[in-house]
């Protein structure tokens, strides 16, 4: 097959920034989706709904007059999260969901929240409204190795939450190991997981492949080949519980290429193509339109989109560096080149 056509996709899972780097990476993201799950994780942080109003306001402002895209808003999730306010925004649409940072796991979680039994009546309220809870599943205990955190933190946190929320809605994101998959295999169809272009196509060697690479740096961090593998599996079986959040994670290029550089990774230039380069390897193209197009938003209880985005089987060359806005970013996959091609408009 050499041209790839499917319902237009919705990205469950991107940081669209703020400011000139909103400016200069909006664009990126809304070529290629018809709605994206837009981060809360500001600084200060999206928290109340009149924060995400006026947020969703600045992405609207920065669109191109000829795209089709829609921002889905998030709450974020603090100590002092007022429940009422927050299911008020979600019965008003203007919240699409609700995110969980464990305080501290990642970037701008510092107002994150300390312990999740704090939120519980948050939890309960959002379980009434059927607002759905999106997990950055990492615990941050010191003591727990980097690698292990996603595990320990299914165990430790997200199997009480649900547990004592038999009716909440919960996404885990970005998952990176087979312990993940299985956790979601092993509860019901009011849980799901999204799952990145890196986590699919790279293994923790690439973050040390000759010497440190800080543009694989994200969190959580890569995991092992077996991991990888589970993770394709999931991703390529049809299995509605799993799709696509690239967890785009723009940062400046000398904030990654420093002593202590940032975690995230900047794939939105090429989220399409990195995935379908995955289904493609894994012989799973007819599989591609269910991940990339439906399953979210049958999970989030969204309508379908309408139209259509083709690719194609063509080289696509990754520039070294993205620069505008007097911003520069280094993009996934760059200096590479990808067999696959949306075709622009
Ligand atoms: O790598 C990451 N970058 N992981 C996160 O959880 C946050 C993100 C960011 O905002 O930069
Ligand atoms: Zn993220």
């Amino acid at each position: 097959m050499t041209t790839v056509v499917i319902r237009r996709p919705d990205d469950w899972h991107v940081h669209l920034r703020d400011g000139p780097m909103l400016a200069h990476v909006l664009d990126f993201t809304a070529r290629q989706f018809a709605r994206a799950i837009v981060m809360p994780n500001l600084d200060p942080p999206v928290v109340t709904t009149a924060d995400a109003e006026s947020y969703r306001q600045r992405i609207l402002a920065g669109l191109r007059p000829d795209r089709r895209f829609t921002p889905l808003m998030t709450a974020y999730l603090t100590d002092g999260t007022d429940p009422r306010d927050l299911a008020a925004g979600f019965e008003r649409r203007v919240f699409t969901a609700a995110k969980l940072y464990p305080a501290h796991a990642t970037t701008n979680s510092a107002k994150g929240v300390s312990d999740v039994r704090r939120i519980y009546p948050v939890l309960a309220e959002m379980e009434r409204v059927g607002m759905p809870l999106l997990v950055h599943g990492e615990v941050t205990d010191p003591s727990v190795d980097i690698f292990d955190r996603e595990a320990v933190f299914l165990e430790r946190v997200l199997a009480p939450v649900i547990r004592d929320f038999p009716g909440l809605k919960v996404v885990c994101e970005h998952i990176t190991t087979e312990d993940a998959v299985a956790f979601v295999l092993g509860h019901g169809d009011r849980v799901a997981a999204t799952i990145t272009p890196h986590h699919l196509q790279f293994s923790r060697n690439a973050i040390f492949q000759g010497g440190i690479r800080p543009h694989f740096y994200c969190l959580p961090i890569l995991k092992r080949e077996k991991h990888r593998l589970a993770l394709r599996r999931a991703a390529t079986s049809g299995n509605p519980k799993f799709f696509l959040g690239t967890d785009t994670a723009p940062h400046a290029v000398h904030t990654k290429e420093n002593a202590c550089g940032c975690a995230g990774i900047f794939n939105a230039p090429v989220a399409l193509e990195a995935y379908l380069t995955v289904f493609d390897e894994e012989g799973a193209l007819d599989r591609f339109a269910g991940f990339a197009s439906e399953h979210g938003a049958r999970f989030h209880g969204l309508p379908l989109n309408d139209g259509t985005v083709t690719l194609v089987r063509e080289p696509l060359p990754v520039p070294d560096r993205l620069e505008s806005q007097g911003v520069a970013v280094v993009p996934y996959q760059a200096g590479t080149t990808l067999p696959w091609r949306m075709v622009t408009s």
